[in-house]
């Protein structure tokens, strides 16, 4: 290993080390759901986006071993080659009809159909404009335009349109979201965005990651959550959470946004296509997403009690009804040590501090599931109680 190199890294890592820690990944064993095992302990689990309790439907494994049966596991080459089966076309078709979109495109996660879009959409003459708590992927996917980029205070629309207006001379403007914000689980003001995007004539861009199969009667997402229908021109989503929780990631747009897609976005045409086990899951859990309305009933029931029985204690919680519940345990080790509490009783929910978020906004982000039974709400109430108890020294 070249001693340069290997030098710094070791010193970037001490500094790390000794300024917020490593991260280190905690390992479980055995199916992910509502509960998780990690070594001897069986947790509770409030850390994971399996909003709808998917990722353990017997259903849902089913069709994955029986595609491993039938396809195998992998297809040894890109969609452009000889990679792509009829099930890719299938999922592509249930995405796009789940979404309300003319057509969709697969990738092998979000992050790369983030990565895969802008410079396959966008040029030189074009602006695009993001929201500054919007995901990495995204982030780093407008990095890679040569589009002016510029980037909007959270939810600061007064801002937006102030750089809307000083960029009437891009070929094309457009704007980007999450759908619904990883850490504060607030959901994108979209009518209001739509609006811009139609007055100033931009383009509207949705990561509905955490939204899709979770928010609308239908699980199509945020703009079906406002009723907003055929307002989004490039929408992305994720099968990592709701929709089974295996890996995959889709754009979904009008027939032209998908085909250019296809012709030369680089995370589409230069790597392996989706593994069809993945592909099979994915299509299921759709249909059961579709065809169980009561399953985001359940979900919502489940977190708006979670959220009451946490307001009782006390706990200041960021507002919202999307069932990513943000603690806020502002200042030092406080979220951190909260957790620990909760981990010793048996519920797992991670402390968030800087720099996922600004120093003095850490807090435990909970996240609820469809399929948390009421005992294991009650357990993490109780479990939040006790600790609420030791913080205000009762
Ligand atoms: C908003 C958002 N976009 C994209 C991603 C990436 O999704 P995937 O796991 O499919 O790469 C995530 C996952 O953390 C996310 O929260």
């Amino acid at each position: 290993m070249n001693a340069t190199l290997l030098d710094r890294l070791r010193t970037d890592l001490d500094v790390r080390r000794e300024s917020t820690g490593l991260r280190r990944d905690l390992v479980a064993s055995g199916i992910q759901g509502p509960t998780l095992r990690v070594g001897g302990e069986i947790l509770v689990n409030f850390a994971s986006n399996d909003y709808l309790g998917l990722a353990a439907d017997p259903e849902v494994l089913e069709s994955a071993q029986r595609a491993l049966r039938d396809l195998g596991l992998g297809v040894t080459a890109g969609r452009v080659l000889c990679g792509t089966r009829e099930i890719h076309g299938e999922l592509e078709a249930a995405i796009a009809d789940l979404v309300g979109a003319e057509d969709a495109v697969l990738y092998s996660s979000c992050f790369d159909a983030n990565l895969g879009t802008f410079d396959a959409l966008l040029g030189r003459d074009d602006a695009v404009f993001s929201d500054a708590l919007n995901h990495a992927s995204l982030i780093d996917g407008i990095r890679l335009t040569s589009a002016r980029r510029y980037v909007f205070g959270h939810a600061d629309l007064d801002e937006l349109e102030r750089h809307l207006a000083a960029c009437a001379d891009a070929r094309h403007r457009l704007i980007v979201t999450d759908g619904v914000f990883s850490m504060d689980g607030d959901i994108a003001a979209l009518p209001q965005l739509a609006e811009l995007a139609q007055h100033y004539d931009a383009a509207l861009m949705v990561d509905d990651s955490h939204a899709t199969g979770v928010l609308g009667a239908t699980g199509a997402g945020t703009a079906e959550y406002y009723g907003l229908d055929g307002r989004i021109d490039v929408l992305t989503g994720t099968l990592g959470k709701a929709l089974g929780g295996g890996a995959g990631g889709f754009v979904a747009g009008s027939h032209a946004v998908v085909e250019t897609l296809r012709q030369v976005s680089r995370p589409y045409i230069f790597t392996n296509a989706m593994s069809p086990p993945l592909a099979a899951a994915a299509l299921t859990a759709i249909r059961i997403a579709r065809a169980h309305p009561e399953l985001r009933e359940r979900l919502a029931a489940n977190t708006s009690w979670l959220r009451t029985a946490l307001q009782d204690l006390g706990y200041d919680l960021l507002p919202g009804e999307h069932p990513i519940i943000p603690v806020m345990l502002r200042g030092g080790s406080l979220a951190r040590d909260v957790a620990a509490a909760l981990r010793r009783d048996g519920v797992l929910a991670f402390a968030l501090s800087h720099p996922v978020v600004p120093a003095g906004e850490e807090r435990i982000r909970v996240q609820v599931s469809a399929s948390h039974t009421t005992n294991q709400l009650e357990l993490a109430a109780a479990a939040f109680g006790r600790a609420y108890a030791v913080m205000a020294g009762v």
